[in-house]
């Protein structure tokens, strides 16, 4: 049921305040006079010494649930002190990657059917790592197999573009990283500001959800344009690669998600008046080089559009030729679940515009079953 809203995706887009609510639900918890709140991850407290014990952390999945693991993961490296890696599912399997049994694997997929994430699966068991499963879907094939893990409960998901089960992986897997680092004093004024940060999420991405209509302006700038380039880096390189598959997938529009840093390595060259550049600037340890970065595709005559925090739009844009958008500022490592509503928005409005199928792209499936 649609309810109010023509398409599923549009509906999955709005409902991430309360997708996000449920997701949490029951997860913090208060501690003693209720100042301090921990996580509990029923799924996973038996396993939390064997995680913290493991030798190194590998994130397995494909297509946006790999983006949310790619998220997630410096929050994890902080907290844990474990080494985290990243692996495409089919890629580690073509590999046949070295997995030890001294490894935690984790499985992030919303379906839990995912055949190249199924397989990896298997190859890990195979070879004796601690299997963990992050999925929405209860009674799946992954849920089934894996060890231990977490359900998203985000709710059935319905668009084949994922929207709402990218962000409760995001913050199913920030969860994940405080409960690994619970043991540790040294960051519990850390974990207590992202604790604090969770229960203000859902209102903060409800405020991001305002931005609806200035997207719908933004596409309609974009509907005929071939290509558009989304730079991001730090926490916001997923948002960056997740945004520019939003709209690949449905709008149709070739998109490609950059990581900053390497801008002189290559996708400088592709800089010039008319590519639409994307950039996302939000207030973090990286946002210094993110101006830089701005700063140079200005001055190669860039056609800027640049996400900031509320109030940074001045110290931003370098010209008047820039266009900002601006998001409500959250603890860092939760600013990737905030970054990416108005990247959904966007490829929604591209999508419509353009006259193309948004709940069922051409081509693309839900669940992907076969390798
Ligand atoms: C569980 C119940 C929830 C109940 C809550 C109350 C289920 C599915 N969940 O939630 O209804 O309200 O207790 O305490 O009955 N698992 C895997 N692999 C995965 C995902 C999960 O092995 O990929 C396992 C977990 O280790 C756990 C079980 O499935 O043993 C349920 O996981 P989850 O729903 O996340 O646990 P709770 O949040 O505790
Ligand atoms: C398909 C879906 O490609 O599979 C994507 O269209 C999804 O939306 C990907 O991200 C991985 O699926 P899952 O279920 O393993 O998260």
């Amino acid at each position: 049921n649609k309810g109010k809203y023509e398409h599923y995706m549009q509906k999955e887009i709005h409902e991430q305040p309360e997708s996000l609510t449920t997701t949490m639900r029951g997860r913090l918890i208060c501690g003693g006079s209720c100042k301090s709140q921990t996580v509990l991850l029923g799924g996973l407290k038996d396993h939390l010494k064997t995680i913290r014990r493991s030798r190194r952390i590998v994130f397995i999945g494909c297509g946006t649930s790999y983006n949310a693991a790619l998220a997630a993961r410096p929050i994890l490296e902080e907290l844990s002190g474990v080494p985290v890696t990243m692996e495409i599912a089919s890629d580690l399997l073509d590999r046949q990657g070295p997995i030890y049994r001294e490894d935690t694997t984790v499985f992030v997929s919303q379906s839990g059917e995912t055949a190249d994430t199924l397989r990896a699966l298997e190859y890990a068991l195979e070879n004796g790592a601690l299997c963990v499963g992050i999925t929405n879907t209860v009674g799946s094939a992954i849920a089934r197999h894996t060890h231990c893990g977490v359900h998203i409960n985000a709710g059935c998901e319905i668009g084949v573009a994922s929207t709402k089960a990218y962000t409760s992986q995001i913050v199913v897997m920030a969860m994940l990283a405080l409960a690994i680092g619970a043991d540790t004093i040294s960051n519990q004024a850390r974990r207590e500001a992202i604790i604090d940060g969770l229960f203000d999420l859902p209102s903060k991405v409800r405020e991001a959800l305002k931005l609806d209509q200035e997207m719908k302006e933004l596409a309609k700038l974009l509907m005929n344009e071939q290509s558009l380039l989304v730079f991001g880096r730090g926490y916001n390189y997923a948002t960056a690669l997740e945004g520019a598959l939003k709209v690949k997938e449905v709008a149709l529009m070739h998109s490609e998600g950059i990581l900053a840093g390497e801008m002189k390595h290559g996708p400088l060259a592709l800089v010039d008046e008319t590519l639409p550049i994307f950039v996302i600037a939000t207030h973090d340890a990286c946002f210094s080089k993110q101006q830089s970065v701005i700063h140079q595709l200005h001055a190669r005559k860039g056609r800027l559009i640049v996400m900031c925090s509320k109030g940074d739009a001045a110290s931003v844009c370098p010209g008047e030729s820039c266009r900002v958008i601006e998001v409500p500022h959250v603890e860092d490592c939760l600013q990737p679940v905030v970054n990416i509503v108005p990247l959904q928005l966007l490829a929604y409005h591209l999508t419509v515009l353009r006259g193309y199928n948004v709940d069922q792209p051409r081509n693309l499936a839900k669940s992907v079953t076969t390798e």
